[in-house]
């Protein structure tokens, strides 16, 4: 598939992510719907992001960051939920999180 295509993609799932962490987060009802949306997006940015690399450059590793910033972004409203982190605390952890990702994705550091 064209890299632009995957890229947009990619940030489509971002957005999607987002949307799911924002109810999650700062929404005060049952959330289902959100909970699915967060674990089918990130499953969806993690395939379109092998999708792009098809084969991980193992002399490289701002991938692998990439790798565990998407794990903390997944496991994240747990913090909330056991209230070991305020939500809107939790939710600012994984803007940054998401801010690094971006930057590694795009100037590819080490
Ligand atoms: C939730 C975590 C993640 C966020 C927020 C995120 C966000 C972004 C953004 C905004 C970009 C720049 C725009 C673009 O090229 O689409 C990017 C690039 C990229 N991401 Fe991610 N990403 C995440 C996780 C991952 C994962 C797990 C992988 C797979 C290893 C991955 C692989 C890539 C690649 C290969 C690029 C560069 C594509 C190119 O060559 O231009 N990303 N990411």
């Amino acid at each position: 598939m064209n890299l632009l295509l995957l890229q947009t993609l990619h940030v489509a799932g971002v957005i999607a992510l987002f949307s799911s962490l924002g109810a999650i987060l700062l929404g005060n009802s049952n959330h289902k719907g959100a909970s699915m949306l967060h674990g089918i997006s990130l499953i969806f940015i993690l395939l379109i992001g092998f999708a792009m690399l098809k084969k991980p450059p193992m002399g490289q590793y701002w991938w692998m960051a990439k790798i565990g910033l998407w794990l903390f972004i997944g496991v994240a409203p747990v913090f909330a939920k056991r209230k070991l982190l305020p939500a809107p605390v939790v939710l600012v952890l994984c803007i940054a999180a998401a801010t690094f990702s971006a930057w590694l994705g795009i100037t590819k550091p080490f």
